[in-house]
């Protein structure tokens, strides 16, 4: 928590409160909320109308006070600046701390110089309003140091602004050089102005400063000639002997040793020395910035010297007793040459006075005394009118360049404050008037601030009770019958005025007003303490007690005519162009030097009415020059002195406190949740709820067109009580909405990575996306290259696509494979692939055929087998063999009947031992002669043939046993059963060819070969007739074959056996 929000709490009041709250508050609210009453009660209110005792002074210092010892120098009065003299550097002027015055309203910072600079700035760039800003206070206290921050404050803000270097080097280096020729020790200041000051700061309509000019007030003249013990003339004097190289100390004369010259023999510590010198180095280098040339350089410092030799110049008595310069005097000479005047002549005008009276002039001599006057008087005309001469040489450097009707200023017043010493005199008469005047300007400019803002505010206006000092400004300058016109009638009156006279006239006149004080009406004590040559002035600040003493010669400020015609001749331009200004043929009186005072002062007032002002009061707060060190009883002094009671109480009189309602709004927005985070309608409507909410009563406050003004501070700290332990609430919402806004940042950080990580990968993936798809067209288009080109030769363009077609065609291949053996289909082929095909059909066939013959049974293979041999034998021979395919061969064709005859006749010895049976059918048998059909049966062992008679069918009869490797067999060509077995002559039993039909020709011609191995005894014959045997070869009959629809075997008429064949 920052000091300025602690500062904005009341002490008592929170102790209530916080009592209070204790039972409604966690213990955490609870520490925070004591932490801020211990640095309330440590560093006090930032602005004193929340004072609760506003009318209490010891109320004020304590604040005053608790706030310095924290370094915290500055406080507001509303819109006034109270700045305590820190003595120290305070790290309160950083460029840091400068930006945070940017822009900023009074409560948003705390309370600083440059907050002030800054408001006047806004006001003035962005308002057109015309400021100026008004420091007083006494002697040391800082005044000159805070218009130097304004200055610097004002620069930093401009800094960004084109063009404005020259400007601001020149504005800031004009300080340096009046510092040298105005400023000078005093016991209260080693620095101190001895001029009152008025700068303008000329801006153009971008708000960049363009230009400056300065008024001079009242320069302490008194001081070039004698100084109290311990202060020290005017710097420029030390600095020029400490600083000047030898070149220019030669040319000006000079010893370089101050305590040389009567006017400057208090001469500081040795330390103070180098110090000059470093100051004089500054000097000159702010004369080059302000482009005082080297020739104006040398007048000016001929001038300083020249007042410290005439300081030496020293008189003695002649015989008439009357002062007399000798003539080896090198002072006077030193003057004379330095100011180009004559020597002679110039001793003669201080050492007599040219007198015309009517109509004669005579010359009087003047005694020492006299001449001394003369002298010293010389001395302080010449260095004050080189000041006044040095500021109209400022300001025509200053001067803006180009004539701007835009143009606008802030004005800066440092001008010393109220003075009240043991022994006061013209000087502090005049000083103090110009106090007076300047607090006439102020009640009038707050007041009328005030006024004002409760019209425009729609506010009933409540008067203010406070003291208006008019009568005091009255006093002293009201025509005729003011202080002022006394004491200029007693100066130009013909005759014997003195001070006393004058010190009559005013008692005389004045004795009855109220704030006029004679020794004469004073009561018994404080006579004691009052001299007869004094009066008193009862000032707004205070009672004030002057010493008539002087106030005549000064306020004359006589330099005689001879003296002021002499300079008027001066080689140095600077003396010259000083003195020639005085009308010197002008009979009429100059201007007294009150009246010109009082002429320059309303001319100052009038300027800075036409302006909107800011106040800085400086307090000095103690008079050892001592950091750290409050005196109560000075500051209390000044804050009298200063008005600030006052100012206190007229800005309390109405309001303690007003604020526009956006800034209220926006501070304690979270105390109603009407209100709070945001609150849409206008401010003013969100002000009154929050009003309501708050409880405050109907006089407490009242709301003008835009601000609340609050009567108490103790509302408006109720106020901010509330809000400070809200605030731990909302900081944690506040945190909460940061959390969340720094993750989602966080978020949107990460996912703009992201999606910039995508990014990347959607480019590689398409790019690899495009590729693939460039490859697959390619793939494509050499694919449909390669369609086309498909059934030519390989090429490279089509060797891919016929290898794929290959593995495709292979593949497709493997699944559609015939799987019968019979199946003679195969699945068609690329055309390169057709040998390969080929080949694998045969192959595929191959194994499909081993696979079945490895399936096969033996008797299946044993049917093969005889199936192969019956094609080799009969394929294309005989006309019945196709239909012989079809059917299975069989070794046994006998019905069962039959089958038990055989098994008989095999049991029987007819039947061989080990022979073994192979096959057996029913047969037809024709006789050799006649060709009678007998039934018969056929059994054929591995060695023989058996003809058995079965027509008994009882028993078979043996009829011939034929051995197989003796026959021969013949048949026809056609589709038919004859069988014409040739039987060797040498079987005994042979009767001739045997002609037998039988039914399964080709089975059984087949089986019996099959294992006789003989095939060639078969014979087939394609001839019509075949002859047959009859019994030992003879040539018996024919057989005729023919064809015909019927099968048959008979005896034809021919008496040949007729065989008919079909087709
Ligand atoms: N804000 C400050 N920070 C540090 N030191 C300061 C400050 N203000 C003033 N001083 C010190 O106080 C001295 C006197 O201040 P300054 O010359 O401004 O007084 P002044 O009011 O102008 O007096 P005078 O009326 O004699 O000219 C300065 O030289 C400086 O050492
Ligand atoms: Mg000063």
């Amino acid at each position: 928590m920052g000091f300025s929000d602690v500062e904005s709490l009341d002490y008592h009041w929170l102790l209530s409160r916080i009592e209070k709250q204790r039972v409604l508050r966690a213990v955490s609210v609870q520490g925070v909320m004591e932490h801020a009453l211990q640095h309330r009660e440590r560093v006090g209110v930032q602005d004193f109308v929340l004072l609760e005792d506003f009318r209490s002074e010891a109320a004020f210092i304590d604040n005053l006070r608790k706030r310095f010892n924290e370094n915290l120098i500055y406080t507001y009065i509303g819109n006034v600046l109270i700045s305590v003299n820190p003595y120290k550097n305070l790290p309160i002027y950083t460029e840091e701390k400068t930006k945070l015055y940017y822009k900023k309203a009074f409560f948003e910072a705390p309370p600083h110089v440059f907050a002030i600079a800054d408001n006047a700035y806004r006001s003035l760039v962005y308002e057109h309003r015309e400021q100026c800003i008004l420091i007083s206070g006494e002697s040391g206290s800082g005044k000159t140091e805070a218009s130097k921050k304004v200055l610097e404050y004002i620069a930093a803000r401009t800094n960004h602004l084109r063009n404005v270097e020259t400007v601001k080097d020149k504005l800031l280096q004009s300080n340096p050089l009046l510092e040298a020729f105005g400023n000078a020790k005093t016991h209260r200041n080693d620095n101190s102005s001895r001029f009152g000051k008025y700068m303008d700061i000329q801006f153009n309509y971008e708000g960049a400063p363009e230009g400056g000019h300065i008024l001079n007030y009242l320069l302490e003249k008194s001081r070039v000639v004698s100084q109290m013990s311990g202060e020290r003339n005017f710097h420029i004097f030390y600095q020029l002997l400490a600083g000047a190289d030898q070149d220019l100390q030669r040319h000006l004369r000079l010893q370089g040793r101050p305590e040389v010259y009567k006017y400057t023999t208090d001469v500081g510590p040795m330390n103070q020395k180098m110090n000059d010198a470093q100051q004089f180095r500054i000097v000159q280098e702010a004369m080059k910035v302000i482009e005082i040339g080297e020739a104006e350089q040398r007048d000016m410092f001929e001038i300083v010297a020249s007042v410290l030799h005439l300081g030496n110049v020293k008189f003695v008595q002649n015989d008439k007793g009357y002062a007399e310069i000798l003539n080896h005097d090198a002072n006077s000479g030193n003057v004379a040459d330095l100011l180009r005047v004559d020597a002679i002549k110039l001793r003669e005008s201080l050492t007599s006075r040219t007198i015309e009276a009517r109509g004669d002039v005579v010359n009087t001599p003047l005694d020492i005394e006299q001449a001394q006057y003369a002298r010293d008087a010389l001395a302080k005309a010449i260095y004050e009118k080189h000041f006044s001469w040095l500021v109209a040489r400022l300001n025509s450097s200053l001067a803006p360049k180009e004539k701007d009707n835009w143009s606008s200023v802030i004005g800066i017043l440092d001008i010393y404050g109220f003075e009240i010493f043991p022994k006061n005199s013209f000087e502090q008469f005049c000083i103090n008037y110009c106090n007076e005047k300047l607090q006439q300007l102020f009640i009038q400019l707050t007041l009328k601030q005030e006024q004002e803002e409760y019209l425009r505010e729609g506010i009933e206006w409540e008067p203010v009770e406070y003291f208006n000092n008019i009568v005091i400004c009255d006093l002293i300058e009201a025509r005729h019958r003011g202080i002022i016109a006394i004491l200029d009638d007693e100066c130009l009156r013909p005759g014997d005025a003195t001070d006393a006279s004058f010190l009559e006239k005013l008692t005389q006149h004045l004795d009855g007003h109220k704030h006029y004080k004679s020794h004469r009406k004073m009561d018994i004590r404080t006579q004691k303490t009052m001299g007869r040559d004094e009066f008193c002035l009862v000032h707004y600040a205070g009672e004030v007690t002057y010493n008539v003493s002087t106030f005549l010669e000064k306020n004359n400020d006589l330099l005689f005519r001879d003296i002021q015609s002499l300079m008027a001749s001066s080689g140095n331009a600077i003396v010259g162009s000083c003195f020639k200004d005085l009308n010197l043929t002008s009979k009429k009186r100059p201007e007294t030097a009150i009246t010109q005072f009082k002429n320059s002062l309303n001319e100052l007032i009038k300027i800075l009415s036409s302006k909107e002002p800011s106040y800085i009061r400086c307090i000095k707060p103690n008079d050892f020059k001592q950091p750290m060190q409050f005196d109560d009883k000075l500051v209390s002094h000044q804050v009298k002195y200063l008005g600030l009671m006052e100012n206190l109480r007229v800005r309390r009189a109405g309001f303690a406190y007003r604020r526009t309602y956006d800034a209220f709004l926006e501070r304690y927005k979270c105390l109603s949740s009407e209100t709070w985070p945001n609150y849409q309608g206008p401010a003013r409507m969100g002000v009154q709820k929050l009003v309501e909410v708050l409880n405050y009563d109907r006089e407490d406050y009242r709301l003008g067109n835009t601000k609340i003004f609050i009567r108490f501070p103790k509302t408006l700290f109720e106020t901010e009580d509330a809000y400070q332990i809200k605030k731990n609430d909302i900081a944690t919402i506040i945190q909460s909405r940061w959390r969340g806004y720094w993750q989602r940042k966080q978020y949107l950080k990460m996912r703009a990575a992201a999606i910039v990580i995508q990014k990347w990968v959607r480019r590689f993936l398409a790019q690899r996306l495009r590729d693939r798809r460039r490859k697959a067209a390619d793939v494509i288009r050499s694919f449909i290259k390669g369609f086309i080109t498909r059934n030519g030769p390989e090429t490279p363009e089509n060797r891919r696509f016929l290898g794929i077609a290959k593995v495709h065609w292979l593949k497709r291949l493997s699944t559609r494979l015939p799987t019968k053996v019979l199946d003679l289909t195969w699945p068609p082929c690329p055309a390169t692939c057709q040998e390969a095909s080929r080949e694998l059909h045969r192959l595929h066939r191959a194994h499909l055929s081993r696979k079945y013959r490895l399936a096969l049974s033996p008797q299946d293979k044993k049917q093969f087998e005889l199936k192969v041999l019956a094609e080799k034998m009969f394929k294309g021979k005989k006309n019945s063999y196709p239909s012989s395919i079809a059917e299975r061969f069989l070794e046994d064709r006998l019905t069962s009947e039959h089958q038990v005859l055989r098994n008989t006749f095999m049991a029987s010895p007819s039947w061989p031992t080990g022979e073994q049976l192979i096959y057996s059918c029913e047969a037809v048998k024709y006789d050799r002669r006649g060709y009678k059909p007998r039934e018969r049966a056929l059994l054929a062992s591995d060695r023989a043939l058996y003809v058995l008679d079965a027509a008994a069918r009882k028993t078979y009869k043996l009829k011939h046993r034929l051995p197989l490797d003796k026959l021969r067999v013949v048949v026809t060509n056609e589709t038919d059963s004859l069988v014409l077995i040739k039987i060797p002559q040498e079987l005994k039993k042979d009767k001739g060819d045997l002609i037998i039909s039988v039914t399964h020709l080709i089975e059984a011609l087949t089986i019996v070969t099959d294992y006789s191995k003989k095939p060639d005894i078969i014979e087939i014959v394609d001839t019509r007739t075949i002859a047959h045997n009859l019994v030992n070869g003879k040539q018996g009959g024919t057989i005729e074959v023919t064809k015909g629809t019927q099968p048959a075997i008979q005896r034809a008429k021919s008496g040949n056996l007729l065989v008919v064949a079909t087709p």
